[in-house]
């Protein structure tokens, strides 16, 4: 099996396809132990802190609740709470944190940010977001990918449609890239990935017999998937006065069930979550109330039915972020 001990984990573009297949294997086996019960605290007596300067459920609570199966000690800092950035500069934060915590998690903005973390912290640095990327939602969708269609996905198409140059957009181009799949990006010539990451991704195309295509076309962009993916219109850390341009150029991208119809006759839908699908949300209410639209980036019907696949996400996001840590931390020192 590939060493990882002592990386960091900032973007699927530093890591190999046998490592992310190694990274997706490790959280089927975690997975499968903790449906069994079977204990697992390899990391006693190491600790870890998460970083959040935005707000989180899924990543934070998998961060926490790996840590704590593993065996190890956990200190969540709030994104007011810290003196990162404010009072203290990024490097100065590494180095004290690393003097105490065998990994930091950072969640935030710029990627840049996390990569002076990892350069200045002497521990394994996790991405838990930034604007760009989001690599643990990666091995988590991947890991439920293949559970729904077997190991090898050369040639399988995933369709991302919307904003698809955001940090879920721009990793699953990336983690397509790396496995060997079919990726489409669907939407609005605006709201693609950067020239810059498609050429990349094109170059690790190359190797692993991947496609890359970029269409404006819901007809072209669902034809043939075997996963249509979504996530929201507008990201964290972006301003809330952009929604009515969104939702004028990403309305059409909608995903529902007649677009569904379009894709693969055993497609599945997948969104990272959290998702605007229900109004019973302040956001949404505020977004619902101003634009008098029923349903944004996906409708009900389509999140609510059987080939929806979002809370398997969820759950293997735990697994998932527990393998990155397992395997970064295992071995160290
Ligand atoms: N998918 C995801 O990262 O969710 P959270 O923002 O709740 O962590
Ligand atoms: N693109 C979303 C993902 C949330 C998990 C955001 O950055 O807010």
């Amino acid at each position: 099996a590939p060493n990882l001990s002592g990386r960091n984990f900032l973007k699927l573009l530093d890591f190999t396809p046998e490592e992310i297949q190694y990274l997706i294997d490790l959280s089927a086996d975690l997975k499968a132990k903790k449906h069994n019960h079977e204990p697992h605290r390899y990391l006693e007596g190491k600790n870890i802190v998460l970083l959040f300067e935005k707000t989180s459920t899924r990543t934070r609570c998998s961060f926490e609740v790996g840590a704590m199966d593993l065996g190890m000690g956990v200190t969540y800092l709030d994104p007011k709470s810290s003196q990162m950035g404010k009072k203290e500069s990024i490097e100065d934060t590494a180095r004290v944190l690393g003097r105490m915590y065998d990994g930091i998690e950072y969640r935030g903005f710029a990627q840049s940010i996390v990569e002076t973390l990892a350069e200045n912290a002497g521990v394994p640095v996790w991405n838990g977001l930034t604007t760009e990327f989001h690599p643990t939602q990666m091995i988590a969708d991947m890991l439920t990918v293949q559970e729904e269609f077997g190991r090898d996905l050369h040639g399988r198409k995933l369709t991302f449609m919307g904003d698809a140059g955001n940090n879920v957009g721009n990793s699953l181009m990336v983690v397509c890239a790396k496995l060997g799949m079919d990726f489409c990006a669907c939407g609005p010539k605006e709201q693609m990935p950067s020239d810059e990451l498609v050429a990349q991704c094109r170059e690790v195309a190359k190797e692993s017999g991947a496609t890359i295509t970029l269409t404006e076309d819901v007809d072209e962009g669902a034809a043939g998937a075997s996963v249509i993916y979504t996530d929201i219109w507008v990201s964290m850390g972006e301003s809330s006065d952009l929604w009515s341009k969104r939702i004028e150029l990403l309305s059409k991208y909608q995903v529902n069930a007649e677009l569904m119809a379009k894709a693969a006759d055993d497609a599945v839908f997948m969104h990272c979550l959290p998702s605007f699908h229900d109004r019973n949300t302040t956001i949404g209410e505020d977004v619902f109330q101003k634009f008098g639209l029923p349903e944004l980036e996906v409708t009900d019907e389509v999140f609510e039915s059987e080939r929806s696949r979002v809370f398997d996400e969820a759950e293997n996001r735990m697994h998932s972020i527990k393998a990155v840590m397992y395997a970064t931390l295992k071995n160290c020192r």
